[in-house]
């Protein structure tokens, strides 16, 4: 397993959030869904080391990251897209993904052939490279997040929410690159828009009150009845 999540829990002061979360990604792409508040950013905040577990492991290609600081999870090779996109608007689409590459020993000796990578991906951020991010629509600010993070050469690439607030064919687009990077990569992403990112993932877990309710593959969530009702609002 790439990563290998047991029994955690966690939450912020005196709020238990997680009750106990088994969750694992292969090499594959795998979808976190609930409703707000249910703790799926609260689990990649424990990944990324943004809240520390109360109890529980968390394991990176078999290395316990669980209450480690962020730059060392990072630099062990994992990247996160945040639901709030944290890019520096004042900066051009080049250094804005530099950056993504600049404190990172995985990402910084092949930060070329990673740029090719993110350039071919998404042909905009080409044609865009000298723009400053700030003056961008929200789609391609979210492609240079993605790319940004990319830039890091992460074994798993973790996205909070990538399609909020993005108009139906730019979340079309999105969910069409996830699915070329799966590939290569790991992938956790956690989305309210579960009919457009059941196309992209492999597996997926639903999380409610702090704990995982279901597990299955895409196709499995896709017909689950309780999905179906809670979250395909068929
Ligand atoms: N920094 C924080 N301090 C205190 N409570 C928090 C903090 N962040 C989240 N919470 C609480 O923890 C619970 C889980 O929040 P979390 O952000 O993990 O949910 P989520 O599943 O990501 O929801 P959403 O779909 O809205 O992003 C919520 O009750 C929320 O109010
Ligand atoms: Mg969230």
């Amino acid at each position: 397993m790439i990563l290998d999540i047991k029994k955690l829990e966690t939450g912020y002061g005196r709020l238990q959030v997680l009750r106990g979360i088994d969750l694992s990604v292969g090499k594959e792409s795998v979808g976190l869904f609930g409703p707000n508040g249910a703790g799926k950013t609260t689990i990649i905040n424990a990944v990324m080391g943004i809240v520390k577990p109360w109890a529980g492991s968390i394991e990176f290609e078999g290395t316990a990251i669980g209450g480690k600081p962020t730059h060392f999870v990072a630099r062990a090779g994992i990247a996160l897209v945040p639901q709030e996109r944290e890019l520096f608007p004042g900066m051009s689409v080049a250094d804005n993904l530099e950056l993504g590459a600049a404190y990172v020993p995985r990402g910084k000796p092949i930060m070329a052939q990673q740029l090719e990578v993110v350039l071919t991906l998404f042909p905009i951020l080409k044609e865009r490279y000298k723009q400053l991010v700030g003056t961008m629509s929200g789609g391609q600010q979210r492609m240079v997040a993605i790319g940004r993070a990319l830039m890091a050469n992460p074994a798993l690439l973790i996205l909070d929410e990538p399609s909020l607030g993005l108009q139906p064919s730019i979340v079309a687009e999105v969910f069409d690159r996830l699915s070329i990077l799966k590939k290569d990569i790991a992938i956790l992403v956690t989305e309210q828009n579960v009919r457009e990112s059941l196309k992209a993932i492999d597996r997926g877990y639903v999380i409610e009150n702090g704990a995982v309710v279901l597990e299955d593959t895409a196709a499995g969530l896709a017909n689950n009845p309780h999905v179906i009702s809670a979250y395909l609002g068929i």
